[in-house]
């Protein structure tokens, strides 16, 4: 039997000079993966952060709320952060200003199938031209001081499949890791992820791949590892409510007593980081997939997405701590 690897001395994978110390990292998801969120699965083992997708434009500009988009804490590190553009010098321009808060690589979202990105030719839109994409790395590998990684789909859709030719490509450009989501554009988050495609792409290129899709449980971790021959799996929707994902812990294996404090935990962090009115509203999105498996779940959702004050969220979570059993009537 080989001796088990101990990752917190010797790293998985390197992205670029970087060491990565574990197998699992939270995916981007705009509107969940946030600071407090990242913050909570890095702890719990996500190996990595990556900041969910920012538009080059804003955050040269720094409109909207791309600033908080970026932000990041140390006990996150190592951290990508993850830039959407399709124009070479606005999006040098973007990773020059995501330079100043010192991340330890880029990823460039080529994967993004919102109408509003993709057809304006940005995220997934790249798939269809794999020469400017390719152009687009290349002119960020020469620019910056720290790898580069992009993050991918199969295609635009089922008749253009081209991701051996985009990785490849990519690769040619210098991009340090590929992490790649077994879906087309078209797709959108429908089916499920072609790990057989993901296993395609690991075999044509040399850098790191990323597995990603459709990972859920721990047997799925296990599972697309061995599919796809990644040592490095990306988990989005399946963390959300679920952080111990990270810890190779499925939802049954999670006391009633640790879930009710990790959301307790969750809310604070929340509250404290952006503030307690539009923290309590934020919270709602996650409090809501904290109970995706218990039963009762309709009527936990509704109390819960319905609640109006951190007091009335807290008394929630203490009854689902003492009567998981008994949710509110409506
Ligand atoms: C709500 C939501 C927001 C997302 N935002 C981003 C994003 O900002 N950048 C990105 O590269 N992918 C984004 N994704 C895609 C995920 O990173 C991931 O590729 C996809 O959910 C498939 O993985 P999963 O099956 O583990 O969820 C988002 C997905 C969801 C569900």
């Amino acid at each position: 039997m080989q001796a088990a690897i101990d990752t917190r001395t010797t790293p998985v994978a390197r992205i670029g000079d970087v060491p990565i110390h574990g197998d699992l990292i939270l995916a981007p998801m705009a509107g969940f993966s946030d600071l407090p969120f990242r913050t909570i699965c890095r702890r719990l083992g996500s190996a990595a952060s990556v900041t969910p997708c920012v538009l080059d434009e804003g955050l040269v500009r720094g409109t909207g709320r791309s600033h908080e988009r970026v932000d990041f804490g140390p006990s996150e590190r190592p951290v990508g952060i993850q830039i959407i553009g399709k124009d070479e010098e606005r999006l040098r321009e973007a990773a020059h200003a995501a330079l100043a808060l010192a991340p330890d690589y880029i990823d460039v979202n080529m994967g993004c199938p919102a109408r509003r990105v993709s057809s304006k030719g940005r995220g997934a839109a790249l798939l269809r031209e794999p020469e400017r994409a390719a152009r687009l790395i290349g002119a960020l590998v020469e620019a910056l001081p720290i790898p580069v990684t992009v993050k991918i789909r199969l295609g635009w859709d089922g008749e253009s499949l081209n991701y051996l030719e985009m990785a490849q490509r990519l690769e040619g450009a210098g991009a340090a890791a590929i992490t790649v989501h077994g879906r087309t554009k078209e797709q959108g988050y429908s089916g499920t992820a072609d790990w057989a495609a993901i296993a395609r792409v690991r075999e044509a290129v040399s850098v790191p791949v990323i597995a990603n899709g459709d990972v859920r449980t721990v047997a799925d971790i296990a599972a697309i590892q061995e599919a796809t021959g990644c040592r490095l799996v990306m988990i989005g929707r399946g963390a959300i409510g679920h952080p111990w994902i990270f810890s190779r812990r499925d939802v049954a294996d999670v006391p009633m007593g640790e879930r009710a404090a990790m959301m307790r935990e969750h809310f604070g962090a929340m509250r404290a980081y952006y503030g307690e009115r539009f923290g309590l509203a934020l919270f709602c999105k996650h409090s809501v997939r904290y109970v995706q498996y218990m039963p009762g779940v309709a009527a936990w959702r509704r109390a819960l997405g319905s609640a109006e004050t951190i007091e009335g969220v807290l008394a929630l979570i203490e009854r689902l701590e003492v009567h998981p059993e008994d949710p509110p009537a409506p």
